[in-house]
């Protein structure tokens, strides 16, 4: 099980709140190969929680198992009271999680507009699609500036900015993102974590894959080093940053 770096927090940001996404205990395979072994987390609303650790650790896998991509051979992934264990991921995604892949994928050759568009196809009220893609645009002024861009030609930042929004656009309650700051330009890499915290302050949930983990947990209220497929340490952000272990085996000193 994991090493608690601190007492947790519990839930000082929300009251009496139950967690809102909580993964309990699970393994998951590709094939006959066991990736993870008894992972657990919880999310609870409002809050930001990185989960960290080396490459093939299975960062990726746990945001993969929650969106239904693959499904646990043992465990329970429970969101908002209801089990969503191997649950479809059209079904996942409507149920309020929304998803941000590694790669700032987007739709190169249609506009920012369209990708925007893309992300609410479920929605069918046409009217709220407005709604929501101005808010998107208030969050990304950058976005609005340029709805007839083809994606294809923004920038990096611009197309991870993109990718964020399309995934606002089914106005999910909790938001997973994996590795968004990878492979930016510096002042991107910023502007990613800058969102993050103003998603945050809007009252959005996150649950963030990063390798970079100093400025991860920075902004984080929790996080969950992860090792080898298994829980290694758990514990409040600035707890983990400030732990020896932790600076030691994971933050390069
Ligand atoms: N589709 C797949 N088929 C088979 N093995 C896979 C597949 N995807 C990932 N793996 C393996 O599962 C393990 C965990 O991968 P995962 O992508 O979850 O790690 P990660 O912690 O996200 O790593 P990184 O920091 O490199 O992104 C790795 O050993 C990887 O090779
Ligand atoms: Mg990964």
């Amino acid at each position: 099980m994991a090493v608690e770096v601190a007492p947790a927090p519990g839930m000082r940001h929300t009251g009496d709140m139950p967690p809102i996404l909580q993964v309990q205990s699970i393994d998951a395979a590709y094939g006959k190969v066991q990736i993870l072994h008894g992972v657990s987390l919880d999310v609870y609303p409002g809050e930001v929680v990185s989960i960290i650790g080396p490459n093939g650790a299975g960062k990726s896998t746990v945001l993969k198992a929650i969106m239904g991509f693959l499904t646990p051979s043992a465990g329970e992934i429970i969101f908002d009271g209801g089990t969503i264990t191997g649950l479809r991921t059209d079904l996942v995604v409507r149920r309020g999680i929304a998803y941000v892949p590694q790669g700032r994928i987007v739709f190169k050759d249609m506009s920012v507009v369209e990708n925007l568009e893309m992300g609410a196809y479920a929605v069918s009220d046409k009217a709220q699609v407005r709604r929501t893609m101005e808010q998107v645009f208030q969050i990304f002024p950058r976005l609005g500036e340029r709805p007839k861009q083809a994606a294809g030609t923004m920038s990096g930042g611009e197309q991870q900015m993109l990718a964020m929004g399309r995934a606002l656009m089914v106005e999910p309650r909790v938001v997973l993102m994996d590795e968004p700051s990878l492979g930016l330009a510096p002042r991107f890499v910023e502007l990613v974590f800058e969102k993050i915290g103003e998603l945050k302050a809007g009252g959005m949930t996150l649950l963030l894959v990063e390798q970079n983990a100093v400025k991860s947990l920075s902004i984080s209220d929790r996080g969950y080093v992860l090792e080898l497929g298994r829980n290694r340490f758990t514990g409040p952000g600035d707890a983990l940053l400030a732990d020896e272990r932790v600076r030691r085996l994971y933050l390069g000193g």
